[in-house]
């Protein structure tokens, strides 16, 4: 419950925004001359964050917005960047491509802001790098992994590995791991992340010479997935790849239980990662694997250590969205500090810089296409809970 106070607290604080947003203003010379303009004269760095905060996915919404603060607090406490703190303006986009993209235009033409960190969700991240891009603003999404984003040009960048790696050690660990080679597919048919990683996914297996005996593809509206598993069962696989949000796979992994396909045949991707997974299949998914960017129990320095000031604070496991999102904040500040100019190109040149940045989800280094390379960790689902499995890498792929 708001008690008064909180009350009191919150509406002075959405008053001190909108004066914020009024005193700003709309001035001529583009986003980059403005935004410094304001960066100069301003208390604080204005730094935009647009999340599925609401909708189908808020999972990853409020875990990134968790992340993002935790980041946030731990740099202004040591003092900020050049001197001055970090402000962070949250706005939510119902989980809606369409509202990201008014999310982006509004926080860097109505709040002059000089960075943005979002999105989670490949399809959102690209509708909303579209305008980051066009207004010469840095973005840098911390978990969107599909190829086509960071195409969108030089002002978007991500804090993640991309779908080609993800989809290439998914084939690798069921084939050359698991030595299993005939393999089924089910996807999402009309979602950006899952219909790319099901591309990468089939051209690797073949490549190492497994089959995809069936595939089957779903909208992402759907609910009852009884005849795809069906038929899939009907082919004999000996595993099923289901590069899918939690959402869906939830209930297709209980109507799998259901329908004699046990979870352990299932191997999916980092769109798994949420709570709600487990707490809705956890039962039905044991020892199931998937690809992801880190695990709770991961053995880095870094990542337990990031793991227990999220414990702290949140009284809960980080998913790896909360990871990657403190991650994303963090590789920022780093940026802004070595930023030689305090403008949006100036950050963004330092962002390109970025090398040996040590996160909470391994060392980042962002290369040419603005992608970060970095480890991808395999998780199995062991006695209901996300645990840590193996590292692999590109590298170890190609062998
Ligand atoms: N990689 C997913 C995408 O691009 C998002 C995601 C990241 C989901 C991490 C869960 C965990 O759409």
């Amino acid at each position: 419950m708001l008690g008064r106070r909180g009350l009191v607290r919150m509406i002075a604080g959405a008053l001190a925004l909108s004066a914020l947003a009024l005193g700003c203003g709309k001035k001529d010379g583009g986003a980059n001359g403005d935004a410094a303009k304001q960066a100069e004269s301003d208390p604080y760095w204005k730094v935009g964050s647009y999340l599925s905060l609401s909708g189908e996915e808020t999972a990853f919404g409020v875990d990134s917005k968790e992340g993002i603060e935790l980041a946030i607090d731990e740099i202004n406490q040591a003092g900020g960047v050049k001197g001055k703190p970090i402000k962070i303006l949250f706005e939510d986009n119902k989980s809606k491509p369409e509202e990201a993209t008014n999310k982006v235009l509004q926080l860097i033409d109505r709040d002059e802001v000089i960075a943005v960190l979002g999105e989670v969700a490949s399809s959102r991240s690209r509708a909303g790098g579209i305008v980051a891009n066009r207004k010469k603003v840095p973005m840098i999404t911390p978990s969107s992994t599909n190829p086509d984003v960071t195409k969108v040009g030089p002002y978007v960048f991500r804090a993640c590995f991309t779908d080609d790696v993800q989809g290439r050690m998914g084939a690798q660990f069921i084939v050359s791991t698991l030595k299993k080679k005939k393999v089924g597919l089910l996807f999402a048919s009309d979602d950006l992340y899952s219909s790319g990683l099901a591309k990468e996914f089939r051209d690797e297996v073949k490549r190492l010479g497994g089959e995809v005996v069936m595939e089957k593809s779903f909208l992402k509206k759907e609910t009852n997935f009884t005849t795809y598993i069906n038929e899939l069962k009907s082919a004999n696989p000996e595993m099923i790849y289901a590069p899918i949000y939690y959402t869906s796979m939830a209930p297709i992994a209980r109507q799998a239980k259901a329908a004699g396909v046990p979870g352990s045949m299932f191997v999916g991707s980092d769109g798994w990662d949420a709570d709600e997974l487990l707490r809705d299949a956890a039962e039905e998914l044991e020892g199931a694997y998937f690809t992801n960017h880190y695990a709770p129990d991961v053995p880095w320095p870094n990542s337990q250590a990031f793991v227990k000031k999220y414990k702290e604070r949140y009284n809960r496991t980080p998913s790896s969205m909360a990871a990657q999102a403190y991650d994303a904040a963090k590789l920022l500040a780093d940026a802004m500090s070595r930023a030689k100019e305090m403008t949006p190109d100036g950050i963004r040149q330092a962002i390109q810089e970025t090398k040996g940045f040590q996160g909470a989800t391994g060392t980042i280094t962002i290369d040419a296409e603005r992608n970060a390379d970095k480890p991808v960790v395999i998780v199995q689902i062991k006695d209901k809970q996300f645990t840590y499995y193996a590292t692999v890498n590109e590298k170890s792929a190609k062998q």
